[in-house]
């Protein structure tokens, strides 16, 4: 079982996740390139760079983390750590990764758990939110960036009782450089739209998504299921975003279940 974390979080926010997966199945939960321990171009020239592909969001001396590298990324990864397909658990960004991946190796893929995510590209609007948090990494920092994301990543009730959640995010998003911050967004912004490949997936699959999930809703979330032949939604009460985080005990049920009518 493969998981893939959101924007701008790490592996570690899978801790929970990790310990909670049913007995005989293995969980990996890596930092993409550039996020948490990774390098961001770990192999010289691997990285796109510029304004063109990066939707004009990165500078043209700037890298760009598209989607399809991070899903070779992973297509590496799971060829060199697993005999055969794995499930596939991508939160949010992680999501349009597993979208990627399932596009570019879908042989390297058993099922999918597409948490709190979209199968859409940005909109205009979209992109220039991106645009405006790029020049707040860039002249603030991360910061900045916790800052003006916490209170959109996390439910209303998260934010006043759980300060160790809060503090958890804040303290990954401050741990990303300003170099991936941009990166990400540039990749996020010239993502493909993945809605007219969601019939042609043909694993099984398990959406969740937090009932107060303010960044891509429950709505988006029955999109993706209405479209996707058998695949199940489960939502998770009472949270935001970060459903996985928010309420773990909640997501490792679902996510349990499905699991378990796999083997
Ligand atoms: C994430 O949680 O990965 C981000 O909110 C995704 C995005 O900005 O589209």
């Amino acid at each position: 079982m493969l998981f893939v974390h959101g924007f701008p979080f790490d592996g570690s926010m899978w801790t929970s996740q990790l310990s909670a997966l049913p007995d005989g199945w293995r969980g990996l939960a890596p930092d993409l390139r550039g996020f948490g321990r990774s390098e961001l171009n770990a192999v010289p020239g691997e990285v796109a760079r510029g304004n063109r592909i990066g939707a004009r969001i990165a500078r043209p001396d700037e890298p760009v983390l598209t989607m399809a590298r991070f899903a070779d990324d992973l297509a590496e990864l799971i060829e060199r750590e697993v005999q055969g397909p794995a499930v596939i658990c991508g939160l949010s960004m992680g999501g349009y990764a597993a979208f990627a991946l399932w596009r570019r190796h879908p042989h390297l893929v058993r099922a999918l758990v597409l948490a709190d995510t979209r199968a859409g590209a940005d909109d205009d609007e979209g992109r220039e939110n991106r645009m405006r948090l790029a020049q707040v990494a860039r002249q603030e920092g991360a910061r900045a960036v916790a800052a003006s994301m916490l209170p959109k990543l996390l439910a209303a009730q998260t934010r006043l009782h759980r300060p160790d959640v809060v503090q958890r995010v804040r303290t990954m998003i401050m741990g990303t450089r300003t170099e991936t911050l941009v990166a990400a967004l540039a990749g996020m912004a010239c993502r493909h739209d993945s809605t007219a490949e969601l019939p042609g997936i043909r694993v099984p699959t398990l959406v969740l998504v937090g009932e107060h999930d303010a960044l891509t809703p429950p709505e988006l979330a029955g999109d993706i299921v209405r479209q996707i032949a058998g695949a199940r939604l489960v939502t998770i009460p009472g949270v935001g975003h970060l459903a996985n985080l928010e309420n773990p005990d909640g997501f490792n049920r679902a996510l349990r279940e499905f699991l378990v009518e796999l083997d």
